[in-house]
């Protein structure tokens, strides 16, 4: 990973792999390496409820704990965003603020389940 494409997005399409068929984005809406990341996602509405972004974040995650060598991955949402809020605290992520109408989640490296089996 280049050191100038820092402050730049990186986003990754998820296709299903039994058609081929596109059905939504995720990634790192900006990081900078060694430091912190946020994370964006979004799934076509007729695709929720299958665990498909889980299963790109599980993917996403740990790419930024490790090529991109992030020590925190944050995560911002509506506070009405109860599908985004549940899939976020599944994944490990705890609140870290709350606005008037935002939730911020963070995770820490040493807290990803997985960086540390
Ligand atoms: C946020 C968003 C991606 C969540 O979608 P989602 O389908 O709920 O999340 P997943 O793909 O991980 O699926 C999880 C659901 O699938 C179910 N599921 C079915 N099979 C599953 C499997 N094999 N593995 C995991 N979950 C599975 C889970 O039980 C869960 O359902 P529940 O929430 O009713 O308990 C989606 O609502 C979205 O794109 N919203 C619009 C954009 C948005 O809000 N982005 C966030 C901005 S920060």
């Amino acid at each position: 990973m280049q050191k100038a494409l820092q402050g730049k997005g990186l986003t990754w399409a998820i296709v299903l792999e039994a058609s081929g068929e596109f059905v939504g984005t995720c990634g790192y809406e900006n990081f900078v390496i060694g430091q912190s990341g946020e994370i964006g996602f979004d799934l076509a509405k007729l695709h929720w409820g299958h665990g498909y972004m889980s299963e790109a974040l599980g993917v996403v995650i740990p790419y930024g704990f490790t090529v991109l060598d992030l020590f925190t991955i944050e995560a911002h949402t509506y506070s009405s965003n109860a599908r985004a809020r549940r899939l976020l605290e599944k994944l490990g992520f705890t609140i870290a603020a709350v606005t008037e109408d935002l939730h911020c989640y963070m995770l820490a490296r040493e807290n990803w389940p997985y960086a540390h089996p």
